[in-house]
């Protein structure tokens, strides 16, 4: 059997011939128009995702933009029911928060962890990184695992954390594998208030709130509700 190399020249041509096509993170998604199943205790309403994230979604899935969405906010601005809305239109999904990988990072047969490495697996959500301010090695190993799984996959990387702190969080090799998508900061209010008063949130921070009636001000810019 003849094993000797192609030439280099032959290589780099056939590199830069038009059919030559690398992948660039770019996968379309197909969405059902109604749900496959109601997994929340409502239903997530696409009207109440905030827009740059309506904005992000629709360009990830129609091929638009590469792949992995890096999603972050405030609190309750929505993140979780945004990526919630896209799972329950898919049919192949693995929706998880990464304290519950970390719990399992090491046991290899572990069921999220095969499902992870589903080659069926059309989407997977992970929620909730940088949840503590201390990162755990089993944290760090398991989303440093979780994004070597999911490289070229749909993937919803949650976090309340912008691009630069959870750069600081983790480090570059973290920053690098969940950032070298798209970029989306969630912006809003606070929906778990809706409408009851200003939260107190970085967006706010600074801000002077008039307290909705019967609520006060403690401390710097907070509300109690009596
Ligand atoms: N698209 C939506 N449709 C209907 N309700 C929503 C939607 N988005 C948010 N909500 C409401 O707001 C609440 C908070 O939303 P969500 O859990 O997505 O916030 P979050 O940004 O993930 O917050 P956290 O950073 O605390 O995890 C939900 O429990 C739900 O009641
Ligand atoms: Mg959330």
């Amino acid at each position: 059997m003849d094993v000797t190399p192609p030439p280099v020249s032959a290589v780099l041509a056939d590199m830069t011939s038009p059919s030559c096509c690398l992948p660039d993170r770019r996968r379309k998604l197909l969405l059902r128009d109604r749900p496959y199943r109601r997994l929340l205790p409502s239903e997530p309403r696409w009207e109440r995702i905030p827009k740059a994230v309506q904005e992000a979604i629709t360009r990830l899935v129609c091929g638009q933009a590469r792949w992995p969405l890096y999603l972050w906010g405030d609190t309750g601005v929505g993140k979780t029911w945004a990526a919630w809305w896209v799972v329950e239109r898919v049919r192949e999904y693995c929706a998880v928060t990464l304290e519950r990988l970390a719990d399992h990072v090491y046991e290899r047969g572990a069921w999220y962890w095969r499902r992870l490495a589903d080659r069926t697996l059309e989407l997977a959500v992970i929620d909730e990184i940088g949840l503590r301010t201390e990162t755990t090695d089993r944290e760090y190993l398991a989303l440093k695992r979780a994004a070597d799984l999911l490289e070229w996959r749909p993937t919803i990387w949650i976090s309340n954390l912008a691009p630069e702190e959870l750069r600081a969080a983790y480090d570059d090799r973290i920053f690098s594998r969940l950032c070298c998508g798209v970029i989306c900061q969630a912006t809003g209010p606070d929906q778990r208030f809706s409408g009851r008063a200003m939260p107190c949130s970085r967006a706010n921070a600074g801000v002077a709130a008039e307290p909705a009636p019967g609520n006060e001000h403690i401390g710097a810019g907070g509300v109690v509700y009596r």
